[in-house]
C-alpha cells in the first residue's frame, strides 16, 4: 500500500522518534509498505516519520547508485552499492569520521529542492534489521550519506537544517510553498498548511 508522504513543515519530520518493541504491531505490513511508496516516489530512502510515524525506522535501497554507464568510471563512493536494500530499526550512529564532504541531497519531503550538505564519509552505526537481528556496522561513501539522512529523520533533523543562514534565508518561500502544496509533485502528499478546498 502507498502511503502519503508528509511535506515540509509538518511537526512529525521535527520530533525526535521513539524506540520500538519487537511486538509493534503490523511492522513487517508497514516495512512493505514503505519501501513500495519510497520506490513509487522513485527514492532511496525513506523515513517513518515522513509517513507520519514518529518511530526510529527507516528503509533504504540504495541500488540506483550502483547503476553506471558502461563508458564510465566507476564511482568508488557506489562500491558494494548492487542490491543494498536494508531496514534500520532502532539505529544509533555510533561514530562519524573523516573529512567533511559535500553532496546536492534531496528528499521526498522537500520535492524540487537539492542542496550541497556536507558530511563526514565513515559511520559505525548499530541496529537491528527487520528480523530483528542485531548490527553493528560500517558504512562509507553514498551509503553512508544516505543512511546519515535517513537517521536524521528519525532525530527529527531535515537537510536543509544544515544549511547556512543564508541558504536558508533564500530558500524560505519555497520552503513556504511546499509546506502549503503549492507544487508540482508526482507521488502522493500531505501538505501541512494546505488551503481550504484544494487537494
Ligand atoms: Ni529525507
Amino acid at each position: 500500500m502507498i502511503l502519503p508522504i508528509v511535506a515540509y513543515g509538518s511537526p512529525v519530520l521535527k520530533k525526535m522518534a521513539d524506540e520500538i518493541e519487537e511486538d509493534y504491531e503490523g511492522l513487517a505490513d508497514l516495512i512493505s509498505n514503505m519501501f513500495e511508496t519510497m520506490y513509487e516516489a522513485s527514492g532511496v530512502g525513506l523515513a517513518a516519520p515522513q509517513i507520519g510515524k514518529s518511530i526510529r525506522l527507516f528503509v533504504i535501497d540504495a541500488s540506483p547508485f550502483a547503476e553506471v554507464d558502461e563508458d564510465e568510471e566507476p564511482d568508488p563512493k557506489a562500491a558494494g552499492l548492487k542490491g543494498f536494500k536494508k531496514v534500520f530499526i532502532n539505529p544509533i550512529i555510533e561514530t562519524e569520521e573523516g573529512e567533511e564532504w559535500g553532496f546536492q541531497e534531496g528528499c521526498l519531503s522537500i520535492p524540487t529542492i537539492r542542496e550541497e550538505v556536507m558530511r563526514n564519509p565513515q559511520i559505525r552505526i548499530t541496529y537491528y534489521d527487520e528480523n530483528w537481528n542485531y548490527c553493528d556496522k560500517e558504512y562509507d561513501g553514498y551509503a553512508a550519506r544516505i543512511i546519515q539522512h535517513e537517521y536524521d529523520h528519525v532525530e527529527g533533523i531535515l537537510f536543509t537544517d544544515h544549511l547556512s543562514p543564508l541558504k536558508k534565508r533564500i530558500l524560505k518561500k519555497k520552503l513556504v510553498q511546499i509546506s502549503k502544496g503549492d507544487i508540482e509533485v508526482a507521488y502522493r502528499m500531505k501538505f501541512p498548511s494546505l488551503k481550504r478546498g484544494k487537494r
